[in-house]
């Protein structure tokens, strides 16, 4: 049996991730793949439970970058041993709404910290790298005031503009740096646009394989 393959969704607050992966699941589905959705922080009950601590705004302003970084990677340790390698190894595809690379752009470009550290931590606790990654690209002030309509913001959304950019451009960068692994989808379109080209570029990669 051949193992799965990998895919996973990064883009800034409010890029529209969630119609994306329905998007994703509705054209794996079409070609009769086995697949899995998921999500980080996240994706089983023990990583869920780190991700409500992580993004809890109560600890906003109180908990330090360094627990921020190991919360995610911790969550992250248990999702990829419990669930994803798992899925994988069973030939299922993966679909992840976010993982390694929302660390280098949130916690990496958006709080400071050193990409050696973060690397370090992916090396031991998450060395599954993805086949595919799709960023959604949208800009900054657009993808917040979605994400604001929404009501209730979590820690991270209650970040400044400035952090958010941070991270915008710090995705940018790991994009440049893999272009292997990542393709890059102008958000800014309207949803049905957006899932077009999503549909056209995951159907190129599976048929290129
Ligand atoms: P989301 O599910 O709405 O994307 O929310 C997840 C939040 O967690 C989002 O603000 C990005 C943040 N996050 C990190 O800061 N680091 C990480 O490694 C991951 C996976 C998410």
């Amino acid at each position: 049996m051949s193992r799965g393959r990998f895919i996973t969704l990064e883009g800034g607050e409010g890029a529209g991730k969630s119609t994306v992966m329905a998007v994703i699941a509705a054209t794996l589905a079409e070609r009769g793949i086995a697949f899995e959705l998921t999500r980080e922080p996240g994706g089983t009950p023990l990583a869920e439970a780190i991700r409500a601590l992580a993004l809890d705004p109560r600890w906003s302003g109180v908990m330090q970058a360094e627990t921020e970084l190991l919360l995610v990677f911790a969550a992250r340790a248990q999702h990829v041993r419990e669930r994803v390698a798992p899925a994988l190894a069973a030939g299922r595809w993966v679909v992840s709404d976010r993982y390694t690379d929302a660390s280098y752009a949130y916690q990496g470009g958006g709080r400071g910290q050193p990409a050696e550290r973060i690397a370090a931590l992916e090396q031991w606790a998450a060395p599954l790298t993805p086949d595919l990654t799709l960023l959604l690209d949208v800009p900054v002030e657009q993808g917040l005031a979605r994400a604001f309509s929404r009501g209730e913001r979590d820690r991270m959304e209650r970040e400044q503009a400035e952090f958010h950019e941070r991270v915008q451009v710090a995705y940018h960068a790991r994009a440049a740096a893999d272009p292997a692994r990542f393709r890059i989808v102008d958000a800014r379109q309207p949803q049905a646009q957006v899932a077009a080209a999503v549909r056209t570029e995951l159907l190129r990669w599976i048929d290129a394989a």
